[in-house]
């Protein structure tokens, strides 16, 4: 069987001034339509590398990769992505941010009225309506992050990337916006690849964790499947068992396999 998207054999070496970089070598992941993936590994690992190559950002040197049977050769409306810093334009309304990125996508088929109604549609998914006519200067990190989130969402993509889009908040803000994010999977059923280093963030929002080796040279080492039942909440979920085995089964992938080689 096919699945939604294809990673076969992905390799990417970087030229650099002191020669050649292996980053990444022999990367295999199938994931399935609909899918909650996350990439969880050591700072430098090549997590970023990775999403960057389904984002179509970066070129494997070998492999190839596959978005419904064609092969990713650049970036395209079909995967919104959402950094670690919300890139939003700070001259611009929360809502001309969304509103530029749906007018790029949608902007030759549909009317004006339409791009507004899609604007406001996105705005409302991340419960940001109130915020429309701010700028981003005018709003929290979490806002922000949101705004960053509903942009991407805005261009109805068949798969959502995102590079440790909480990193930068604290913790409070990132625990409401992991819940917000379930919900938002849940109504859009997107396919969601998602950059991590939190093990609880990872455990709590995956359906699969993708967990990779140190590199220099780094691939997948393990991956883990998290059947923890949906929807999932945090409260209940400190006090299950499986999610603190699971916890504990990320953690000593980070933590004792990965040392040892990395020393
Ligand atoms: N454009 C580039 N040129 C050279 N080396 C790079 C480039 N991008 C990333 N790297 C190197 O590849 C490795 C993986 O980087 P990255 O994917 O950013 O890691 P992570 O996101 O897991 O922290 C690092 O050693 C990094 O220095
Ligand atoms: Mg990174």
């Amino acid at each position: 069987m096919h699945s939604y998207l294809q990673i076969e054999d992905a390799k990417v070496v970087f030229d650099t001034k002191k020669g050649k970089f292996t980053a990444l070598t022999g990367v295999n992941l199938h994931v399935q339509q609909g899918e909650f993936i996350t990439l969880i590994g050591h700072s430098g690992c090549g997590k970023s590398t990775l999403l960057n190559l389904v984002a179509g950002l970066n070129e494997p040197t070998s492999g190839v990769l596959l978005l419904n049977n064609r092969e990713i050769k650049g970036p395209g409306p079909d995967r919104g992505v959402v950094f670690q810093n919300h890139s939003l334009l700070p001259w611009l309304t929360c809502f001309d941010n969304i509103y530029l990125a749906v007018e790029k996508v949608f902007g030759d088929k549909e009317s004006k009225k339409q791009l507004r109604e899609r604007t406001f549609a996105a705005l409302e998914l991340v419960h940001l309506t109130h915020a429309a006519d701010k700028r981003p200067s005018e709003i929290s990190g979490g806002m922000k992050q949101r705004v960053g989130i509903a942009r991407a969402l805005a261009m109805e993509p068949k798969v959502l990337l995102m590079d440790e889009p909480f990193g930068a908040l604290d913790a409070l803000t990132r625990a409401s916006l992991q819940d917000e994010l379930m919900r938002i999977v849940e109504e859009t059923q997107a396919t969601t690849l998602m950059v991590t280093h939190d093990v609880d963030e990872a455990v709590l929002l995956s359906d699969r964790i993708v967990m990779m080796t140190n590199g220099p040279a780094a691939t997948i080492g393990e991956v883990l499947k998290i059947d923890l039942p949906r929807p999932r909440d945090r409260l209940a979920l400190a006090e299950n068992p499986d999610y603190h085995h699971l916890r504990g089964q990320v953690l000593a992938f980070l933590y004792k396999k990965q040392h040892k080689s990395a020393a």
